[in-house]
């Protein structure tokens, strides 16, 4: 290829244009291929430097070196004249503005009867008890012959308990949170401090005063020298850390199979005395059947309802309340906030 200064003149001047219309990286990377490129006209001539002879080949070597040198510097400022717009127009179009009000969304919570019972856990750890757990599929056994409720005892006719089938399998929906005391029981030696809280099922209809699936929170100790006293005592001190300093509680004589001597526990609370659960002493039965040396070891237990609990601290009057879950009656119980 014969070299014309006038031609890479004229190469020079087009790229220079080019760089300069250029208004965007894509077009800039297209001018790169057209003039800086193996195969731009400038490149190309300087390719063809190696026909010259010597002095042609210095003269034209220095003009085409210039020239592509120009169009280089050309290319570097328009990229950098480039980078600084987009560094301008990003600055802008992604703009935070801090002042703006972030959307709220409500931060999910407890329900109020999982906040009563973290509470009571905390104050019966406070005292020493363990916290026992049981399933809620429990064996007739343990649900009821364990503890001293024969087969025609009332609370195991399908009125009350929830059988499952195959009926021979003989299993129910735990009842009370009572057979968790014979599971600890059967495998702890005493002496014996534990509370077991947890979900029962009676076959009740849903109203304002009874729902199906509820909870108790069980008491059970076991231990030397074990009286009535320490029973009334942990009652007081447990009422007081629900309801305040300024309850009363009182025992009302009653029966269960599994306590003898047994009472029913009642608070005096906001000037009336109300029944909260039932409380007794360990009835031997229970102690023997579960391998507890009754000569040495004696034991109470007491159980509440959670739900009658919440009711009674707090004045709900509709049980629906607790059950349905409408999240404008947990808020009110400081959902979010525990
Ligand atoms: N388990 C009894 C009930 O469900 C409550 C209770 C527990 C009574 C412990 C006495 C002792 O009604």
């Amino acid at each position: 290829m014969a070299l014309d200064k006038n031609q890479i003149e004229l190469d020079l001047k087009s790229a220079l244009s080019e760089i300069a219309n250029t208004k965007n990286f894509d077009s800039l990377k297209q001018v790169k291929i057209d003039h800086l490129g193996d195969k731009s006209p400038l490149a190309r001539a300087n390719q063809s430097l190696g026909s010259l002879d010597a002095k042609d080949r210095s003269d034209f070597g220095k003009f085409i070196g210039d020239a592509r040198s120009q169009v280089n510097e050309a290319f570097r400022k328009k990229t950098e004249e480039l980078e600084s717009e987009r560094d301008v127009q990003v600055l802008q179009t992604e703009r935070v503005d801090v002042t703006l009000a972030k959307p709220r969304t409500l931060e999910g919570g407890l329900h109020p009867l999982t906040i009563l019972t973290n509470e009571i856990s905390d104050l019966f750890i406070g005292l020493g008890y363990n916290v026992a757990e049981g399933p809620e599929l429990e064996s007739e056994w343990l649900n009821f012959d364990a503890l001293n409720i024969p087969a025609d005892h009332p609370a195991r006719s399908m009125q009350d308990t929830f059988f499952i089938e195959p009926l021979e399998a003989k299993l129910v929906l735990r009842t009370h949170t009572s057979p968790v005391q014979i599971r600890t029981m059967l495998t702890q030696k005493p002496p014996i401090y534990v509370i077991c809280p947890g979900k029962t099922y009676r076959a009740d209809e849903l109203d304002a005063t009874h729902t199906p699936v509820f909870h108790q929170v069980e008491g059970l100790v076991v231990d030397e020298n074990i009286t009535m006293a320490d029973l009334k005592g942990t009652l007081d001190y447990f009422a007081k850390s629900i309801f305040g300093n300024d309850v009363k509680t009182r025992l009302r004589p009653s029966f269960f199979p599994f306590t003898e001597p047994s009472a029913e526990v009642d608070i005096f609370f906001n000037g009336r005395w109300i029944e909260w659960g039932g409380c007794g002493m360990v009835n031997e039965k229970v102690l023997i059947a579960c391998g507890v040396d009754v000569k040495k070891f004696s034991g109470f237990a007491f159980g509440m309802g959670l739900e009658r609990t919440l009711m009674v601290k707090h004045g709900i009057t509709d049980m629906h309340d607790i059950v349905e879950g409408d999240v404008r009656f947990s808020q009110s119980f400081g959902v979010g906030k525990k």
